[in-house]
């Protein structure tokens, strides 16, 4: 699905679907982050008036995202918590400095890409595992969030071509670098993985 290379083990859903209260603290958490970044990323770059912009747009629909996942956890009685160990970003951007160019901006673009693009494909599976589950509501949000990190992908990797001065090869060339590493990362959490979360 969009750029990636792996999809998600067969095993993430049943994981999922085991526990989607687990699922909806995490997805919680990531929203939250996908917020902070947008906002640490414009942050960075104070000067460019129209990527700030942009960021800002997208930080506030994760902030959105973000309200209203909360809200299910209310409905549930759940809390927000600590935020859970979340290795996935982390390694992500660890495997990406190394091809860092442009102060890293457009890798960094790539990454948020690539996150959006992973929320997209798990939004999916929970979606095709949600409609025999009687929770209309939470399919419905999960659909219209399917849509949202769709787009998102694409305004990051928009941002990408115009940061790299519109040069869409170099942007996808480094695109596919990144889902490979992204791709490797994956298996490899999947290998340690015994809960389900929106990313690793
Ligand atoms: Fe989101
Ligand atoms: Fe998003």
């Amino acid at each position: 699905m969009l750029c990636l290379t792996v999809p998600t083990d067969a095993a993430w859903i049943q994981h999922a679907l085991a526990d989607l209260n687990e699922v909806l603290v995490d997805h919680a958490h990531c929203e939250m982050k996908a917020a902070a970044n947008a906002l640490s990323l414009a942050a960075r770059h104070p000067d460019d008036m129209d990527l700030v912009l942009a960021l800002t747009a997208l930080a506030r629909e994760e902030l959105d995202h973000f309200e209203r996942v909360l809200g299910f956890l209310r409905a549930r009685g759940l809390s927000l918590g600590a935020p859970p160990v979340d290795p996935y970003a982390r390694e992500l951007r660890r495997a990406a400095n190394p091809i860092g160019r442009d102060g890293g901006l457009v890798t960094r673009l790539l990454v948020g890409a690539l996150i959006e693009a992973r929320s997209c494909e798990r939004f999916k599976l929970l979606i095709e595992a949600l409609r025999d589950r009687g929770e209309p509501e939470l399919l419905a949000f999960y659909e219209e969030l399917f849509a949202a990190e769709a787009r998102h992908f694409r305004v990051y990797t928009d941002l990408a071509v115009r940061a790299a001065g519109g040069d869409r090869a170099r942007v996808d060339a480094e695109l596919a670098v990144l889902a490979r590493q992204e791709g490797d990362l994956v298996r490899r959490l999947a290998d340690e993985a015994d809960r389900a979360t929106v990313h690793g």
